[in-house]
């Protein structure tokens, strides 16, 4: 007898001990989320619960993710726009920080061992390529995807396409009627000796809509060497290589420039936006495009919340808010809406681009692009 009592007194303890400790999560109603500023722990890691089943009340449901912290690239009113509506509709906080493709990838690469992203969504899918060919990107097929036509997705599913454009010409009508040059509608209509200081786009390390029109360049000469003979003659035509794509644009609005080689559907959003002087153009000979393009990023620190990202900016609703703040690009998702101010790529001459060769090409052509372009004298 007197040896049994501690042990008696140990189990007893012992059961109300795993009986206080399953109290709190047994009255704790579900809609007691863990204040956004908390670290986020995504529900998977969540410690299980060691207590036997006999003493547990029944199952929880997984606790929801709390936070979502997207890396962005399309237009930031569009980032703020999507953001918001996911915030929204599922209660996940979610922050954004917009970079250009290239800088993405340069931040993608320096927080490899440690990501402060979680997904990563627009810009186009070059970019992507490189990424999950340096190992940053984690594979996930959403539900979703399936909606997707196959040539706008990575079939392993590092990538998924959320929205499809084309780049063009945009241009100052005004400037081109005081320089009494025509509206271009060739490449080679951008090396007009009347044109030189009156041509910008952005820099190819740094932005996917440059690299689009590199690549393009690659594409409709045969080969990188031609595309660079060309790119050196542009280059004396060239204001300024800017940091992200679509400032060229602004650049036009303002009259600092006639010509700007940024994606179409920017011109048109600009032009709408208070510039009705742009106007959009083509090149005769074909231009490039872009898939953009959404991915989990490997380690990503809220992997559930990413994934209910994807999910979501794959449905045509999601895909619908472009167009609320006239971000024109073609939806993906065959189901949603296309506004009638979007170019439809069936109307544009299309160069045969190859995401895949474009985006291994990519620390390549941007690396000879600094070493033989942006350094040469006009
Ligand atoms: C703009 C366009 C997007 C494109 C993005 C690429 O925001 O609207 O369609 O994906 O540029 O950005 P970047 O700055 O890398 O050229």
């Amino acid at each position: 007898m007197y040896r049994k009592t501690p042990f008696l007194f140990s189990a007893v303890t012992l059961v109300i001990l795993l009986a206080a400790c399953a109290v709190p999560s047994a009255t704790q109603p579900p809609a007691a989320q863990p204040p956004a500023e908390q670290p986020t722990t995504p529900p998977q890691e969540a410690a299980p619960t060691q207590a036997p089943q006999a003493e547990l009340p029944p199952a929880q449901a997984p606790e929801k993710p709390s936070t979502l912290t997207v890396l962005c690239t399309p237009q930031e009113d569009w980032c703020q726009a999507m953001t918001r509506a996911f915030e929204a509709e599922t209660g996940i906080k979610t922050s954004y920080v917009r970079l250009s493709s290239g800088e993405a990838l340069a931040r993608l690469r320096a927080g490899k061992d440690n990501p402060e992203f979680s997904v990563w969504w627009g810009g186009p899918a070059d970019t992507y390529v490189a990424a999950k060919a340096e190992g940053l990107l984690e594979p996930y097929i959403s539900p979703n995807a399936a909606a997707i036509p196959d040539s706008q997705k990575d079939p392993e599913g590092y990538w998924t396409g959320v929205y499809v454009g084309a780049l063009g010409f945009c241009s100052n009508r005004d400037v081109l009627a005081k320089l009494g040059v025509e509206k271009p509608d060739s490449w080679d209509d951008l090396l007009d000796e009347r044109l030189k200081g009156q041509v910008a786009m952005a820099h190819p390390a740094s932005s996917g809509t440059a690299y689009t029109a590199v690549w393009t360049q690659v594409v409709r000469l045969g080969s990188v060497d031609a595309a660079f003979d060309y790119l050196k003659k542009l280059h004396n035509n060239i204001l300024q290589y800017t940091k992200s794509g679509a400032a060229p644009g602004q650049m036009a609005a303002r009259g600092e420039i006639a010509v700007a080689i940024i994606f179409s559907h920017d011109c048109v959003k600009f032009a709408d936006e208070g510039a009705p002087m742009l106007e959009v153009s083509f090149p005769k000979e074909g231009t490039g495009y872009e898939i953009g393009g959404v991915a989990l990023i490997k380690g990503a620190p809220e992997p559930e919340a990413a994934k209910m990202w994807i999910d979501w900016v794959l449905t045509a609703k999601a895909q619908e808010i472009g167009a609320t703040v006239k971000s024109y690009q073609l939806p993906t998702n065959p189901e949603a809406k296309v506004s009638e101010r979007s170019v439809k790529l069936s109307e544009v001459k299309l160069v045969d681009y190859d995401f895949i060769e474009a985006g291994k090409s990519r620390k390549a052509i941007t690396q000879r692009f600094e070493d033989e372009i942006t350094v040469a004298p006009k």
